[in-house]
């Protein structure tokens, strides 16, 4: 299940993402922006809990989130997209996944995987491009292995290709995207897409 902003806020924040002469610093800054507003849409169903607060003026009525969430980062990218989610839920722990695409084959080889047990909390699966779906499929394998159910997958710029894997081998997740592309050019890059998130993220493009 896609779903893709259509908020003129996220489309501002992906034209200057998309643009190839931005810099790492402000890339960084970007990506915090365009995650925060895709996990205002990402969240915007979670259960709250109803209670009374007193304000210096009397009781309140209340409704705070008791949903404990388990953000999964996929390394290294996905660290780009870790900060406004910690600063942004209440409950929140972190586990995380590594995994690399070989720049030849584009199959996602697992390098670590360290996830808390995730039975009774909501996974929010977080991996900035949704290219042939490799990676994103196998994360949600193991976040299923560690007991997750309900996962939402929230990505920067997802493609056809990916979306399809997804829908396929995970039919129940829910994808937040900021923008669907066209499709994968014969390396398995996204079209238009905007170039290797994690190299742009990190300066490491050379
Ligand atoms: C990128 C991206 C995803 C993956 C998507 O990671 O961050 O994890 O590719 O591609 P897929 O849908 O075809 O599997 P990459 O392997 O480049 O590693 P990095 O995050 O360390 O740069
Ligand atoms: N990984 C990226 O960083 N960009 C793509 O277009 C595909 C995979």
């Amino acid at each position: 299940m896609l779903h893709v902003s259509k908020h003129p806020l996220v489309a501002d924040c992906m034209a200057k993402l998309r643009d190839k002469r931005t810099e790492p610093d402000e890339f960084r800054s970007l990506a915090r922006k365009v995650i925060s507003l895709l996990l205002y849409e990402a969240t915007a169903d979670l259960a709250v809990h109803r209670g009374t607060v007193e304000t210096p003026l009397g009781p309140a009525e209340a409704e705070t989130v008791e949903q404990e969430i388990v953000a999964v980062p996929v390394l290294r990218a996905g660290l780009g997209l870790l900060g406004p989610v910690l600063e942004l839920l209440p409950k929140v722990s972190v586990g995380y996944i590594g995994l690399e695409r070989d720049e030849d084959t584009a199959v996602a080889r697992i390098y670590y995987n360290k996830l808390p047990p995730l039975t009774g909390k909501v996974p929010l699966l977080l991996d900035p491009m949704l290219a042939t779906g490799g990676s994103g499929a196998r994360a949600i394998d193991l976040i299923k292995d560690a007991g997750g159910t309900d996962c939402r997958f929230v990505c920067v710029v997802a493609a056809p290709e990916g979306v399809r894997v997804i829908e396929e081998r995970h039919p129940e997740v829910r994808i937040f995207a900021a923008a669907l592309d066209a499709g994968l050019n014969d390396r398995a890059y996204i079209v238009p897409g905007l170039g290797d998130f994690g190299d742009r993220l990190f300066g490491t493009g050379g």
